[in-house]
């Protein structure tokens, strides 16, 4: 269990805990004036690669192609920017509106966003190539405090989990930079999200090999992952491992006899609640930070906090363990809410493994965006409230 809400107070009045809470900050776009909750940042896949920041129309205001790059850059890191992947697996805001991370073809990059000043724009300031047994599918990435990166290894093996790095704009840009951290034991990680109120990174993933190369089952896991300001290290607690009800196959999707285990992609907050929604293979689920428990399943999770939720699909159906199920919520690869209660999503094409619009719904109503584009990700390019990144 996490620390109740009397615990927090205890620990406000208890100056020797070594717990700090940072005020959040008033935000910028929270001004008058400034029109919030426009901006959405989409990664399209492709040979090569697109990352676009376009508003609720789609109109397009900033974009990121590779042929972009006028900045020097070492020879391995050219090399895994020019590689022949496709993939736009992440893409996030950063440093409050001047950076964007993700991952771009066989990178995991930080570049600076400054669309007012094109001699800074898209400038790399941190790189990693993923082109190694290690990194090759790692799906996400997330700030953490000092101008650390932690990255999903998003593998099957005992030894995947998270790697922290020194993404300081300082450092030269390296292919294969030092690691500071390595946190083993969560497998498939698809999500990652920095807690400021809690001060803790969150990670969704498996708790052991989702492609069902374990002799065991694979549930969905959240694990919380305390920060130390002291060491400046993340923290390994036992205490923050909340795994799902139940593991499931993925028959209905791939097929009797399929291997892998429903496993976990996005792991979203409610803007000003202690709350996740997370999304798996299969459907979606209601996380209560405070109390530690699942609270919500399936279209219940829907109908409390989606409303207007639409699948993109028909057929999204079939036999898992011999019984026939409709999942309308399966493979929503991404997802995001505004406080205004808009929302995005992406549901990959049923058997596929990207999508090729982003839904908007806006006061219960839905409608397409980005039509054509193959798309993993689409998230709104903001600080949402009550979850500032560090
Ligand atoms: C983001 O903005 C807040 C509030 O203006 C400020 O305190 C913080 O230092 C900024 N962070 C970065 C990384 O620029
Ligand atoms: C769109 O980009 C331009 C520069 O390309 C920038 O000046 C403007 O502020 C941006 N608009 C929004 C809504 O971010
Ligand atoms: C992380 O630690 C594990 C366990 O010690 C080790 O097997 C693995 O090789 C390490 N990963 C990296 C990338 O160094
Ligand atoms: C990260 O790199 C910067 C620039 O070199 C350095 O000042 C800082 O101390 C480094 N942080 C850690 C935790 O090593
Ligand atoms: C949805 O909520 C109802 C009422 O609480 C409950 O009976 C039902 O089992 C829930 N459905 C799922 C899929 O959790």
């Amino acid at each position: 269990m996490l620390v109740g809400f009397l615990g927090w107070i205890s620990l406000l009045f208890e100056p020797l805990a070594d717990v700090y809470i940072p005020p959040i900050q008033p935000q910028e776009r929270l001004r008058p004036g400034h029109r919030p909750w426009h901006q959405i940042i989409t990664g399209v896949y492709g040979r090569p690669p697109l990352w676009k920041i376009h508003n609720r129309h789609g109109d397009v205001n900033w974009s990121f192609h590779r042929d972009d790059v006028t900045q020097a850059l070492p020879h391995d890191v050219h090399k895994c920017l020019y590689a022949h992947a496709n993939d736009a697996t992440e893409i996030k805001y950063m440093n409050n509106g001047t950076s964007v991370g993700g991952v771009y073809s066989d990178l995991a990059v930080v570049m600076n966003h400054t669309p007012d000043n094109p001699a800074t724009d898209k400038l790399f300031t941190f790189t990693l190539c993923r082109r190694n047994d290690v990194l090759w599918n790692a799906h996400t990435l997330e700030p953490l405090p000092g101008d650390l990166l932690a990255v999903g290894t998003t593998g099957q093996r005992a030894w995947d989990g998270i790697l922290v790095y020194n993404a300081s704009a300082a450092n030269p840009l390296m292919a294969n930079p030092p690691i500071l951290q390595n946190i083993t034991g969560l497998r498939a990680i698809h999500g990652l999200i920095w807690d400021e109120q809690g001060q803790m990174l969150w990670a969704a993933g498996t708790d052991a090999a989702a492609d069902g190369s374990d002799p065991v089952p694979a549930y969905g896991t959240i694990v919380g992952y305390p920060w130390n300001r002291e060491t400046g290290l993340l923290v390994k607690d036992d205490r923050y491992v909340y795994k799902l009800p139940e593991a499931k196959r993925i028959e209905a999707e791939w097929g009797k006899g399929y291997s892998w285990w429903a496993g976990l992609h996005d792991l979203v907050p409610i803007p000003n609640q202690r709350k996740f929604l997370v999304s798996e293979d299969r459907g979606l689920h209601a996380f209560d930070i405070e109390t530690g428990q699942y609270t919500e399943h399936y279209e219940n999770v829907t109908e409390k906090y989606l409303h207007g939720f639409e699948v993109t699909t028909k057929g999204r159906h079939g036999y898992t363990d011999g019984e026939w199920e409709e999942l309308p919520q399966s493979d929503l690869k991404s997802f995001n809410i505004a406080p205004d209660g808009s929302f995005i999503y992406v549901q990959s094409l049923w058997t596929k493994f990207r999508g090729f619009h982003t839904s908007l719904v806006i006061n219960g109503k839905r409608r397409k965006i980005n039509i054509g584009d193959e798309i993993y990700r689409s998230r709104w390019f903001g600080n949402l409230d009550g979850w500032p990144k560090p």
